[in-house]
């Protein structure tokens, strides 16, 4: 008897799995090999490339970047980053599929790059570009307990403009369903409009697999977890549902207010039972770009405050990793950035949901070119066939996120001159619309004649030009739009901590070629940093003061998304012929995501909620500098600043709209450098005192500081294997004072519920690997990284500078 009722429980709950959906992101249990035989376990997301070795000779490129105006080839080595990217990887593990499941899917959220993926040794699926999410049916290759999956990719030379990363570099879900089930990207939340205190929403799904007693119901749950309304959606024939929800005083999603609703669609059978179900997150809000009123969220017109993030993580490479992105948002969202823009490729799932939850608007962006190559093995080998595939799934995969305001078709696509390039701008927006008719599309552009002359321009919804500000007056002219977006800006350039003397604005032209200004020793001697005043930009770009006149004077200028927020691996112009150098430095942060000089810039214009007032360069200078010229900025929202040297005034001065730098910066240009201690006192619009900031010439190295940054606000980590802490490590004197130019070379040991993970410490020219635990200070400061075990504990940090004999020590409590 016993037995029986076990039998029929067990029948019921293999029934019930049956219909139960179930989503396991397949993390652990994976093997990796480069040659197929010999295999080491790894965790996915995985990045096999970033350990390296730097070497100039990985992607060795002698080419002319035609983006850039050369014309005739050179040496590139650190384009794309100089890491062992280029190869094949093959990556295998088991599934366990569950007894009773009648449909098996992955979503790959990316692999780089042209993923193939067999189940049980046959040929599944592929997918040609690496930054794209794809779905694989694998319920033809699978039998229920375990079976195999191999994924195979491959990297060619030549195919990137900066390091893309290499191996499954975001994660991979395993989906098991019933027979009749929801088809994922089918779900797409809509706010129509929001008015008079409700918002209407239309939702829609598709159940495969439905028959005609099969029903969709759809509830909304507030951000407070409390319901916000229900539907029940109506047939529309092929298995399609469509329902309309009013929602009463909604809590619209902004950069400001984050608000997420969840909604539950549900597929059930005639007699009610559950067959599928899957929650969405989203938010309540509307897009719109007008002539009248620019680009405004929820019927209010901001300006976008925006900056392009390469999808590297720095030291973590292409591996995508929560913590790291919560990192970066927050950061840039303390600069009071509030939009970022997927520069030049699809988000990872990871990256739109941080996003979503702190409050950060989205450029989503796909393609760096189309049928042009900009590199000879770059997307263009896939552009004819695979382009309508590629846009239809970034759209699917991404369309609920209340964090995505645009999509993008293109960054500087060639073919901007061209009818043919314009027709392709029609199709590809018009598929955009197709799936998605609530957001504008736009795109990227840096040849403003050309693409006016062709019509590409004027055929976008929102018209964005790369830099060229001294064309927006002309460009405007021939719009029908009647506004323009900065779609990519500044490029200035700059290394966290070095400052160069004299300073000047410098367009780096005497390390461009196809310049006027070319000067082929300046190569020859350079040190391959560039000064952290702030004055140093490329040829083809422009200072952030010149884009503020831009942003600030004209209504029409709906925003802009500076090059870059932090740095990146590859891209080091204007170091692009010099070695070593390996990663850009165009970030506001560094590559380790320490924030550089121009992170106050930016923040004092952008950040209207606090004040700053940053102080630069730093004032521990040698001998060899004092009585020398040795100017000192001032980054401050405050109009009028005095300056004192060792208690004696350096002159009161306040910003003047009329001059390029004196606009946006206090400067007091002639100060002459001598030891002590340098104070700036602010002041506000009225005249009154209201803040201050000391710099002081530091003393001898006496310890190392540790500062603890965690996701978590109490500084602990979860005990599940993917949180990260970072530690900025810096050599301070015994009063706190950063020793500037430290370079000390640093150890560290971690022990306990964590492991060693990376370190970087922002220096472009630094060839150590960013997986072994040692390195030089750069600028006196480094950031490591540890990761979480999976058991709770605590994890303790060493870090230890044997030149000095100093040692310090962290412990980091995970949960
Ligand atoms: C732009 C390009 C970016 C990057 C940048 C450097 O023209 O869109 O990808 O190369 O220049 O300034």
């Amino acid at each position: 008897m016993k037995q029986t009722i076990l039998a029929i429980l067990l029948l019921m709950s293999a029934q019930v799995s049956a219909q139960v959906r179930q989503e396991t992101v397949l993390t652990d249990g994976w093997q990796f090999s480069h040659d197929g035989e010999s295999w080491q376990s790894v965790r996915v997301p995985h990045d096999w490339a970033i350990a390296g070795p730097f070497d100039k000779k990985w992607d060795l490129q002698r080419v002319a970047i035609e983006q850039n105006g050369e014309t005739e080839a050179t040496e590139k080595s650190g384009r794309s980053g100089a890491l062992p990217w280029i190869g094949e990887g093959h990556y295998k593990r088991t599934l366990q599929i569950p007894d009773g499941c009648a449909h098996a899917e992955l979503l790959f959220d990316g692999a780089m790059s042209e993923p193939t993926v067999f189940v049980n040794g046959k040929k599944a699926g592929y997918w040609a570009y690496g930054y794209n999410s794809f779905r694989v049916d694998i319920t033809p290759f699978v039998k229920e307990g375990d079976n195999t999956l191999e994924v195979h990719l491959r990297n060619v030379e030549e195919s990137s403009r900066w390091y893309p990363g290499a191996g499954i570099y975001r994660p991979v879900t395993l989906i098991t369903t019933g027979r009749t089930h929801l088809d994922d990207w089918s779900i797409c939340v809509r706010t129509m409009t929001i008015s008079s205190g409700k918002a209407e929403l239309e939702i829609e799904g598709s159940i495969v697999g439905a028959d005609e007693h099969t029903a969709l119901d759809i509830t909304l749950t507030g951000p407070d977890g409390r319901p916000a309304g229900s539907s029940e959606a109506s047939p529309i024939g092929d298995g399609r549902f469509f329902a309309k929800l009013s929602v009463a005083d909604p809590k619209l999603w902004s950069p400001e207010t984050p608000y997420l609703y969840t909604v539950t669609a549900e597929a059930k059978d005639a007699t009610g039972t559950t067959l599928d179900r899957k929650a969405i997150r989203t938010g309540i809000r509307t897009v719109r770009v007008t002539r009248e009123h620019g680009f405004q969220l929820n019927g209010i017109t901001r300006k976008l405050k925006g900056v392009c993030l390469h999808h590297d993580l720095g030291p973590l490479g292409a591996a995508v990793n929560k913590s790291a992105l919560i990192r970066q948002i927050k950061t840039m969202k303390d600069m009071g950035c509030d939009a970022i823009r997927t520069a030049h490729n699809m988000p990872s799932q990871m990256q739109m949901e941080v996003c979503d939850s702190l409050g950060m608007m989205v450029m989503a962006e796909s393609f760096d070119m189309w049928l042009y190559p900009k590199c000879k093995n770059g997307y263009a080998r896939f552009f004819r066939q695979w382009a309508d595939r590629d846009i239809t799934n970034l759209i699917l995969a991404h369309r609920n996120h209340p964090c995505i305001v645009m999509w993008s078709i293109g960054n500087e696509i060639p073919e901007q001159y061209s009818e043919e390039g314009r027709q392709i701008s029609i199709r590809l927006q018009g598929l955009c619309h197709s799936l998605d008719p609530t957001r504008p599309v736009t795109q990227g552009m840096d040849k403003a004649d050309e693409a006016l002359r062709s019509g590409f321009a004027q055929a976008m919804d929102v018209p964005g030009f790369n830099y060229r500000v001294h064309k927006y007056e002309q460009n405007i002219r021939q719009l029908p739009q009647g506004f323009l977006l900065g779609s990519e800006t500044a490029s200035t350039v700059s290394s966290r901590g070095i400052y160069k003397f004299p300073a000047e604005p410098d367009d780096n032209s005497r390390f461009s070629s196809w310049t006027s200004g070319y000067d082929p020793s300046a190569i020859k001697n350079a040190d391959g940093q560039c000064s952290g005043y702030d004055l140093e930009y490329c040829p083809w770009s422009n200072l952030p003061d010149d884009d503020w006149t831009w942003q600030d004077d004209k209504d029409w200028v709906i925003g802009e998304f500076v090059w870059t927020g932090y740095d990146y691996l590859g891209e080091p112009s204007p170091y692009d012929e010099y070695w070593p150098s390996r990663s850009s430095y165009f970030g506001i942060c560094d590559l380790a995501g320490l924030p550089k000089d121009r992170y106050w810039l930016y923040r004092s214009r952008w950040n209207r909620d606090e004040h700053t007032i940053h102080l630069l360069p730093h004032w521990s200078w040698g001998k060899q500098r004092r009585g020398k010229v040795t100017p000192v900025y001032c980054y401050t929202d405050y109009p009028t600043a005095e300056l004192f040297l060792g208690g004696k005034s350096q002159g009161k001065i306040s910003k003047n709209p009329a001059s390029r730098l004196d606009r946006y910066r206090l400067r007091w240009t002639d100060v002459k450098y001598e030891p002590g201690e340098l104070k700036v006192v602010v002041y506000d619009a009225a005249g009154r005192k209201a803040g201050e900031q000391k710099l002081c010439t530091a003393g001898k190295p006496a310890k190392l500081q540790l500062d603890l940054w965690t996701a978590a606000d109490d500084g602990t980590l979860r005990a599940d294997g993917d949180d990260l802490a970072f530690i900025t490590v810096s050599l301070r004197d015994a009063k706190g004072t950063l020793i500037p130019d430290a370079a000390d070379q640093l150890t560290f040991s971690v022990s306990g519920a964590g492991t060693f993970e990376a370190v970087c410490n922002g220096d472009a020219t630094s060839l150590e690997s960013f997986r072994q635990p040692t390195m030089k200070l750069f600028s006196g400061q480094l950031v490591v990284v540890c990761r979480s075990g999976q058991t709770p504990g605590t994890i303790q940090l060493k870090v230890t500078d044997r030149q000095r004999r100093l040692q310090q020590t962290l412990s980091i409590p995970t949960r």
